[in-house]
């Protein structure tokens, strides 16, 4: 089954672009409200990262989630957007001066702290602003998870978080010192999580660090556990939302909170990835001498996932519905890698067509680049069409 796109519409508009699908959108917001308010401590935040259109971001704030951000940058967009300064959070291995001084003047929520030598900046930083930073320690939780191990974050051999033997330590530095207070603990152990066992594994590792914390007469504020859950990207259209109800019933039952912590979830790919389509043109067909290419306007540019991650999106032909031929889909870009998928049964192809690649409302419009001095694509909402 094709997703369904207003076709006329698109004719007008220079491909290729990015379309969502804002029905979609909100009623994935809708769910995520609605399973994660059956916990009264369950407090949401999106991740920036997977989808930063301003239009995207606004539609998101009005939903009431927070914002997690890995930059000066993120932190920027997601208050301009609107988002609360005291619902954002800032994570990343390598926070600059500048950065965290934004998030100082802001008065963001927490900082999620990934080494001593930050936790001392932010310290100083702090002091000379004549202020208290909320701080988290993210913990590197050494839990692995079913995916790409490329979005694997949480195993020790990653860059990722303090390791759990120095959590003690580094909470004995917080409390030493005057301009950071320590709130809470912070975890995420990779993306694209389809195997609710890995959060389950997460789970039983804070509930053993939160016991040695108890054992110190220390209780957090709060656990943040990151994101991380998954889409289903061969069929965009069987469970368009992802099951929220199942993810948050697993922490809720697996994650042991003591009473008055809350638990935060920083959701990136499951809120924002299947409202998002990339749409091409075909500009050739080039019969090769064993395959038969459809050449596309997009590439690797606009969306680096199959060239990065080796990464499935589903190609539909929404122009066409001709009888199926087998192409390799391929864009522009001189690099052999530049290719969106190989033998697609896609309905006859020819130029002009447009060409949806599905699931790509995370990771994709954001990691565009400029590479072969092309131009960054445009991301368009159904609503203003
Ligand atoms: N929190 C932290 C600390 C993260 O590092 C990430 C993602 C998230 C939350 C959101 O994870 P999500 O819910 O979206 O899985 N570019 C890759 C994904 C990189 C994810 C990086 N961290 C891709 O296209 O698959």
């Amino acid at each position: 089954m094709k997703g369904t796109f207003p076709i006329e519409r698109f004719q007008s508009i220079r491909t290729p672009f990015y379309y969502y699908d804002t029905t979609l959108l909100r009623e994935t917001l809708d769910t995520i409200r609605r399973e994660a308010g059956r916990y009264a401590n369950f407090c949401v935040h999106y991740a920036v990262k997977a989808n930063a259109n301003p239009k995207v971001l606004r539609i998101i704030k009005e939903s009431g989630l927070g914002a997690d951000c890995v930059s000066g940058g993120e932190v920027r967009a997601a208050l301009q957007a609107g988002f609360p300064a005291n619902k954002v959070v800032y994570a990343g291995v390598g926070k600059s001066d500048w950065e965290i001084g934004l998030g100082l003047d802001n008065d963001i929520f927490c900082f999620n702290v990934e080494s001593v030598p930050e936790l001392e900046v932010i310290n100083s930083l702090a002091t000379a602003r004549g202020k208290v930073a909320r701080v988290a320690f993210r913990i590197n939780p050494n839990v692995g998870a079913h995916t790409h191990a490329n979005i694997t974050t949480g195993l020790a051999e990653n860059k990722f978080g303090i390791a759990m033997e120095d959590m003690d330590h580094v909470i004995d530095l917080a409390q030493s010192m005057e301009h950071v207070k320590f709130v809470g603990l912070h975890f995420h152990i990779g993306s694209q999580i389809l195997d609710m066992g890995d959060f389950v594994a997460l789970c039983n590792r804070v509930n053993e660090l939160q016991e040695r914390l108890v054992q110190r007469h220390i209780i957090v504020e709060h656990i943040n556990v990151g994101g991380g859950l998954g889409i289903d990207y061969q069929h965009p259209n069987r469970q368009a939302i992802p099951n929220f109800a199942e993810y948050f019933a697993t922490y809720h039952k697996h994650l042991k909170l003591h009473p008055g912590q809350t638990l935060h979830f920083e959701l990136g790919r499951a809120v924002v990835g299947q409202c998002g389509s990339l749409i091409t043109r075909v500009l050739y067909v080039k019969q090769g001498s064993h395959k038969q290419f459809a050449i596309v306007d997009a590439g690797m540019t606009d969306l680096i996932r199959p060239a990065l991650y080796q990464a499935y999106h589903k190609i539909e032909n929404i122009s066409s519905e001709a009888p199926t031929e087998a192409y390799d889909v391929v864009g522009p870009i001189c690099e052999s890698s530049d290719v969106f998928g190989k033998a697609i049964d896609l309905n006859r192809c020819q130029r002009g067509d447009l060409i949806a690649l599905r699931s790509a409302g995370a990771y994709g419009e954001i990691m565009a680049s400029g590479y072969n001095c092309r131009t960054l694509p445009i991301g368009y909402l159904s609503e203003e069409m």
